[in-house]
């Protein structure tokens, strides 16, 4: 497939990841929340017969970990229900969907996570996003499902735009030093999907290189830091202890802390 002649509908156009797509792929159409809800199937199901794209990228999600616990109903219907809407409507249209997944599915009680591994949620978001893979998978043959973690990207709230506020704001900033994960700029994960289109069908790992903890992540970004633990910073959702993905089909990405730098320069930081 020749990326730059294929007809491409990206989804969630406006979110953190979705913008970086629509830089990387300037001729894709793009939707909006506003304009294309994808818990509506029959619109969905409409709008992608009407429009007959090659691939659909789907970075549409309801991502709020915490907010997740207390509505579950939108959750799964925006997590699970749909991406099984958008799966049926690219099969309807030979479309290949390219849809985004989370290191949130596993439970943490193992270090590492390859593709292949049996996912086990202990929150609602990870249950409602791997209700979406498993939608997906019933309903269609050609899709990625990638699975990515920590993201940080110029256009959405993110962990290190937290980090430089409360540095600001307080003495000393609280961050958990006991879960570890790979932190992504959302930039390079764009990049990488126009390898990812090409390659066969499946679900794939992709994040930056380099495993670390928040903490070790907050101490490349702010001075003023002190480690604790999650006991110490409890969260309405449990977190994996580990939700580090392992990539066992493609070539690394460059590592967090060089893509960080970037990041922090587009910043003018
Ligand atoms: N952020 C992370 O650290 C992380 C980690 C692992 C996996 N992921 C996955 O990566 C993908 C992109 O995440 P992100 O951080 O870019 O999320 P984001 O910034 O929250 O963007 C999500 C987008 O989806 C839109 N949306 C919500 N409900 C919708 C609906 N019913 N129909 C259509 N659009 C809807 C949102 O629009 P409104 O804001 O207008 O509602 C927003 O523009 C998601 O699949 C997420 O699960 C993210």
């Amino acid at each position: 497939m020749v990326v730059g002649t294929i007809k491409m509908l990206i989804l969630g156009a406006n979110g953190m990841l979705g913008a970086d797509l629509c830089k990387v792929f300037p001729d894709a159409v793009k939707r909006t929340h506003k304009e294309l809800d994808i818990t509506d199937r029959k619109q969905v199901i409409e709008s992608i017969q009407k429009m007959k794209p090659d691939v659909v990228i789907n970075a549409a999600a309801y991502t709020n970990v915490d907010g997740c616990e207390d509505n579950k109903e939108l959750a799964f219907q925006v997590n699970g229900s749909g991406p099984g809407h958008i799966a049926e409507a690219c099969a309807k249209v030979d479309a290949t969907l390219v849809h985004f997944s989370t290191d949130y599915v596993f439970d943490g009680s193992k270090k590492e996570y390859v593709e292949s591994e049996i996912p086990n949620p202990i929150n609602v978001y990870g249950h409602s996003k791997l209700l979406g893979e498993k939608k997906i998978i019933e309903n269609m043959d050609d899709y990625r499902i990638v699975r990515i973690s920590w993201l940080f990207g110029i256009n959405g709230k993110n962990f290190v735009e937290t980090m430089l506020k409360l540095s600001k704001e307080m003495d000393n900033v609280k961050v958990v030093n006991d879960q570890f994960g790979k932190p992504t700029y959302t930039i390079d994960l764009a990049n990488k999907v126009k390898e990812i289109i090409k390659l066969d069908p499946g679900i794939y790992h992709i994040t930056n290189d380099g495993i670390c903890s928040w903490y070790e992540f907050a101490s490349s970004i702010i001075d003023n830091l002190i480690p604790c633990t999650s006991e110490e910073f409890p969260r309405k959702a449990k977190r994996p202890k580990y939700s580090v993905l392992v990539n066992t089909k493609t070539e690394p990405m460059r590592h967090w802390k060089e893509a960080l730098k970037d990041y922090l320069q587009e910043r003018n930081i």
